[in-house]
């Protein structure tokens, strides 16, 4: 007999994901609108910053308008499929962007004249700047105080967003799958038990994501700015569940022991280190993961896998300051990372990010 089709499950499922394409389409008209008036404004105030970038091609937009519905239909389907529930597809920072978005207004001047001035490693006499690396004391995207400051962790979300036109948390999504995949190798051990880490966490958004995909787990996150660690701790504690376990150190040289890591994740961290940096955490994050652990990478993408978008990645080291980016995007990260020992090295893009699933 054939089955027909359940009309109870059908119609909330369209309906969702109707919702689910109407937010990612306001977020990005609202991020094509805010870029665009910006860039008007910096035309005329620092003409020399916009100055240098190439206009993209239609061809290019065109490809990029592609890459961008495939994302959002590979985040319905994982939803689908149960990697994550779909309220995640949900979760927004709109208190934050009620609440911040004025400030990013507000903090423009001050990032135009670190532009005029070439003022890179600006930070606000009040800031601690002992005991970082030199290549972290930057203003990286000339932001104020770079990483060090609750200003800066307060906006640092929204302004990714805005960056990256609605997409930054379905292309930070995009871990969770080779994530639960790679945990399978320990599927004898109780979910409570599993310890995954995420490097360079940040505001915790993509620790917020593996919480609702492995609601069990005892997860973890490290940073180097305790003002973005403490943003994470907020932004944490609303959710339900075990609060992951928060440390501010370097992704170089963690103070956990060896093979203590089932999983470990690091997201948008690799293009902001300079070379031998990025082949010490690799190799730090090798010594921590347990043999037969995985690690997943999401940072962007390279032009060894994205040619066509050539223009995109030069016009990005060109308008905002990211001292690696360049050296990022063509750098051998598989090589690094058998280097490092790991096996099984699968890469894969979506949008404009890349990703590296690796095994120890
Ligand atoms: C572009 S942000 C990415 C943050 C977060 N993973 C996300 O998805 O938004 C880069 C982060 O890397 C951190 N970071 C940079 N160098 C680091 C290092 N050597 N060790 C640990 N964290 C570092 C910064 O403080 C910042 O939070």
């Amino acid at each position: 007999m054939q089955s027909t089709p359940n009309i109870n499950q059908f119609i909330p499922d369209t309906l969702t994901k109707l919702a689910y394409q109407g937010l990612q389409e306001s977020k990005k008209i609202f991020s094509v609108a805010h870029n665009t008036i910006v860039d008007s404004i910096t035309d005329i105030i620092v003409p020399e910053r916009n100055g240098k970038t190439k206009p993209l091609s239609p061809a290019t937009l065109a490809k990029l308008q592609e890459r961008v519905q495939i994302l959002q239909e590979i985040d319905w389907q994982d939803a689908q499929a149960g990697v994550y529930p779909s309220e995640v597809l949900f979760d927004n920072f709109w208190g934050d962007f009620f609440r911040y978005y004025p400030e990013v207004w507000l903090d423009l001047p001050k990032i135009w004249s670190r532009f005029q001035n070439k003022e890179y490693q600006k930070f606000d006499p009040e800031i601690e700047r002992e005991g970082y690396p030199s290549y972290y004391l930057q203003n990286f995207h000339y932001q104020t105080d770079g990483y060090l400051s609750d200003l800066s962790a307060n906006l640092y979300d929204l302004q990714v967003e805005i960056l990256f036109n609605g997409s930054a948390d379905a292309m930070r999504r995009r871990i969770l799958k080779p994530l639960k995949q790679g945990l399978q190798a320990f599927s004898d051990i109780p979910t409570s038990q599993i310890r995954v880490l995420d490097v360079a966490c940040g505001t915790g958004r993509t620790l917020r994501m593996i919480r609702a995909a492995l609601p069990k787990a005892n997860l973890f996150g490290t940073d180097l700015s305790p003002a973005y660690l403490r943003k994470a701790n907020e932004l944490l504690s609303e959710i339900p569940g075990e609060l992951p376990q928060l440390l501010q150190g370097n992704g170089e040289n963690l103070p956990y022991t060896d093979n203590y890591f089932h999983a470990i994740t690091s997201v948008f961290l690799f293009h902001e280190l300079p070379p031998n940096a990025r082949q010490q955490v690799i190799e730090e994050c090798y010594r921590m993961l347990q043999p037969g652990g995985t690690l997943v990478i999401c940072d962007s993408m390279q032009v060894s896998d994205s040619p066509d978008f050539q223009t995109m990645m030069d016009n990005f080291s060109m308008m905002f300051h990211e001292p690696y980016y360049k050296h990022y995007t063509i750098d051998n990260i598989e090589e690094r990372l058998a280097k490092a020992g790991f096996v099984d090295i699968r890469t894969k893009n979506h949008f404009v990010s890349k990703y590296w699933v690796a095994k120890k």
